[in-house]
């Protein structure tokens, strides 16, 4: 029923300038851009979006670094849109993240790992209600 994933283009991405660049290789990757825009997230909206990540020993470093500075959210839609996305952006820590993947490309480590890619079908579709309304979806 789902064939849509939810990014963010996470801060050091962003105030790198990749935001660009990490456009262009999500359409080259066939995925529709349904909603976009850019916000700061505040530290409780960080804890809130990575509960599930709350009893991880990278929890309060993940939440203060997604807290940092503006970040990019997308909605995008595709076939195998959750699958296919993470496969674009490689592993977690961009030193195994495949060459030519989003993460292999604009990573700068494995919490500054440039991109969030959902990992389900179920967490896509709370994570894209966490930023954008219907209105915004196009
Ligand atoms: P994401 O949720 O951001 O798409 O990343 P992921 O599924 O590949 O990885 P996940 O296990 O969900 O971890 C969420 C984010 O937490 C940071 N992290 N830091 N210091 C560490 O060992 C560590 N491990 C994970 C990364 O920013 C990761 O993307
Ligand atoms: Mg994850």
């Amino acid at each position: 029923m789902s064939n849509i994933t939810f990014t963010m283009i996470k801060p050091t991405a962003v105030a790198n300038g990749h935001t660009g660049a990490i456009l262009q290789k999500i359409n080259e990757g066939g995925f529709r851009i349904v909603a976009l825009k850019k916000l700061r997230l505040s530290k409780q909206e960080a804890e809130t979006f990575y509960a599930v990540h709350k009893e991880r020993p990278f929890y309060g470093e993940l939440t203060d670094f997604m807290s940092s500075g503006a970040i990019i959210a997308a909605v995008l839609e595709r076939n195998n849109a959750v699958s296919d996305y993470r496969k674009l952006i490689g592993a977690t820590n961009p030193a195994d993240a495949e060459k030519g993947t989003i993460r292999n490309l604009f990573a700068t480590d494995i919490q500054a790992n440039a991109v969030h890619g959902s990992d389900s079908d179920e967490n896509a579709i709370i994570e894209s209600n966490f930023f954008f309304s219907e209105k915004e979806r196009f």
